[in-house]
């Protein structure tokens, strides 16, 4: 009993340093003149929003129109394209988060393309689509934009490309700072110094707020460097990845996106533009590198490090429909080995199905001939069963050696697709021999579970190689805990060796909150026997799913916790910046009425 005594007087504490909490107006409180005078001060980038595959439909918000056939045709064609969808404000890359899943109010595709049928049988709702944005294209416009919304006490949302799995870039009745067109040039820094200080990071690039990795990797890769980024070329580098934490396939040699970080230019609620480094406005610093998505400022512009380009070893192989037996076999490969992969520098994805795995990993820390020796129990395993080599290839090019893995992400996500998850972190004493084989029985049961047959979804396990155990060994000591570098991410990331990820992928056309909630819960009980057996671990807050029990000591430990709700009382005292259950929560706030009911136990 002690324990959870001393837990809930944590929690009541917590709540007594809660925040003021605001009011919201709706959208439909601002009368139009307000609205062009407004327009005028963002140099005419107000703009309506509105769901991307508006256009297709002949029923947009209970209103007959004639759809826009040209346009349609385009996003028919193009909409399952990230790099072209990420560049549509209403387009959400899970497409339940552009929904109001509580009310079934959506504006979606099937999963077949082209979608010739929906668009005629079914009508568009606006759903969590913000009802405007500005399309923010400097310093200024933010601040506006920040400064407007909190005089009027609107629900504020900044949007970046959309990717976020817990709708924290999405809420109806909202207006929207949309990031994705700051855009600068990227600038290459050689020996950066961060302002205010008298010492050099390291060689460093310097991008806006709206950059994705793609075109990070390109300039790095012209230059003969290479970056700690995400596995997808579409994720915005300076939005949510960043205040998450960020992982890589970089990360057992270089460290989270978060440990990268050399300098951060953001705008305070209430409009004032500062810089955040070691050196100054630590807080701050500190606070936008794990406190999450959305929630102290919004970030303008990002410094981070850049390394020369060395020789990596990629690779890449599926073992498919090789059943239940041979599956469980896999999965003791990987977990009896994961701790030696990870000192080894792989970092990467397994992907489990119920009909079979895809492996796709790479490492900077060996050769080619010690890289085929390490994959050998994978090597030996398909010989064994007659399924093929495993082969090795060597790239100095990082964007090389991702492209094969781009290619399998974009064959999943289309204009509809829509995706529930759950995640955990997966430390290094959950890897000791005598706990070895109830490891990989919990992780092999995630593809036994029965399947519904009435709710339709897709079950896939990834295991991210892409901890920071084995960086965090040797980390500066100013980015321990009480140096100028601290990350607020939780100290379970600095044990991580896996991240453990539970998808369920279903059709953004299901629209039966009913169903959509049971997917959700679904996906949620499923990390239970994983989180039973992990109790002092925690999850990813950018992969985690929406009702993480536990969630303050699972994305930052109640020490950071701590810090970062004081530093939100001091930048955000009105909680303009309230996305979703984190630091400022308020479950009262209407905005997470679009949420499915799912039960947290
Ligand atoms: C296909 C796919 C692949 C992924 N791969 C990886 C990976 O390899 N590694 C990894 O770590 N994560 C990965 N993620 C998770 C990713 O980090 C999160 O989805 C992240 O929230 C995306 O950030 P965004 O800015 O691109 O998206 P958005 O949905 O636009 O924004 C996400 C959050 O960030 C906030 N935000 C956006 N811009 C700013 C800003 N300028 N200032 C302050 N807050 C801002 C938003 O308010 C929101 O809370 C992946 C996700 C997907 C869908
Ligand atoms: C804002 O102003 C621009 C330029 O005058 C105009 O094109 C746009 O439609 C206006 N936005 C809204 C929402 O009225
Ligand atoms: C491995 O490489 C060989 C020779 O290049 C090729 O024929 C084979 O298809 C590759 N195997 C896989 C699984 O990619
Ligand atoms: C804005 O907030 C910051 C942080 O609380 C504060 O230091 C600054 O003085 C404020 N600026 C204005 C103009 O109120």
């Amino acid at each position: 009993m002690a324990p959870l005594h001393l837990g809930l007087l944590a929690t009541l504490g917590a709540h007594a340093l809660a925040l003021a909490f605001t009011r919201r107006a709706s959208i439909a409180s601002i009368t139009d003149s307000e609205w062009d005078a407004f327009n005028a001060t963002v140099s005419g980038r107000l703009r309506n929003g509105e769901p991307m595959l508006a256009p297709c439909y002949t029923r947009y918000n209970g209103e007959a129109q004639e759809p826009d056939l040209e346009q349609c045709s385009v996003l028919q064609k193009d909409g399952g394209d990230l790099t072209y969808a990420t560049g549509q404000f209403g387009m959400y890359v899970n497409s339940q988060w552009g929904a109001c899943q509580a009310t079934g109010q959506t504006c979606t595709f099937g999963p077949i393309r082209p979608d010739i049928l929906t668009p005629i049988l079914d009508t568009c709702e606006q759903g969590s689509v913000p009802t405007k944005y500005v399309d923010a294209q400097s310093v200024e416009d933010v601040q506006r934009t920040l400064v407007f919304a909190g005089e009027n006490s609107l629900r504020l949302v900044i949007k970046n490309t959309g990717h976020d799995y817990e709708g924290r870039s999405s809420a109806p009745d909202s207006l929207a700072l949309w990031t994705h067109n700051m855009q600068p040039p990227i600038e290459f820094n050689e020996e950066f110094v961060p302002e205010g200080c008298s010492e050099s990071g390291g060689d460093s690039i310097t991008f806006g707020a709206g950059e994705q990795f793609g075109r990070i990797y390109d300039f790095v890769e012209a230059r003969g460097y290479r970056i700690v980024g995400g596995s997808s070329i579409t994720v915005g580098a300076a939005g949510g990845w960043i205040t998450g934490g960020g992982h890589s396939l970089l990360t057992n040699e270089l460290g989270l996106g978060v440990d990268n970080v050399q300098q951060l230019k953001a705008v305070l609620p209430n409009g004032t533009h500062v810089t955040a480094n070691r050196c100054q406005n630590q807080d701050l610093f500190f606070a936008l590198r794990g406190g999450g998505g959305g929630t102290f400022a919004v970030i303008t512009e990002m410094t981070s490090r850049v390394y020369p380009k060395k020789e990596m070893q990629f690779v890449e192989i599926s073992f498919a429909n090789i059943g239940v037996g041979a599956q469980r076999r896999l999965m003791d490969i990987f977990v009896s080995n994961g701790e030696k992969w990870a000192a080894e520098g792989w970092g990467g994805y397994i992907y489990c199905f119920s009909i079979g795995t895809g492996i796709f990993i790479g490492t900077s820390l060996l050769n080619y001939d010690e890289a085929v020796e390490s994959m050998k129990p994978l090597s030996d395993f398909a010989t064994h069963l007659n399924i093929g080599v495993v082969n090795v290839t060597t790239t100095d090019s990082f964007r090389a050696g991702l492209q094969a893995f781009v290619e399998t992400q974009e064959i999943g996500i289309f204009p509809g697709s829509a995706w529930a998850l759950s995640s955990r972190i997966v430390k290094h004493d959950s890897f000791a021999p005598e706990k070895q084989q109830e490891l990989s029985s919990i992780l092999s049961n995630f593809l036994n579970v029965q399947q519904e047959l009435l709710e339709p979804s897709l079950q896939i396990l990834v295991l991210c190689l892409t901890m920071p155990a084995v960086y965090s060994q040797s980390m500066p000591e100013s980015d321990l805990p009480g140096g100028p570098g601290h990350a607020s991410i939780s100290p379970h990331w600095r044990d991580g060796v896996w991240q453990a990820l539970h998808f369920r992928a279903y059709s953004g056309s299901i629209k039966d909150p009913e169903l959509v909630r049971k997917i959700a819960q679904n996906a949620h009980d499923a990390m239970n026997p994983l989180r039973a057996f992990t109790p002092d671990s925690g999850a990813y807050i950018n992969e985690a799913d929406p009702w993480e029990p536990d969630y303050i000591n699972s994305f930052w430990g109640q020490e950071n916790y701590e810090r970062l709700l004081r530093i939100k009382r001091e930048v955000d005292p009105e909680n303009l910046l309230m996305v979703r259950k984190g630091v400022g929560w308020d479950e009262n706030d209407g905005r997470f009425s679009c949420y499915p009911d799912v039960d947290e136990s």
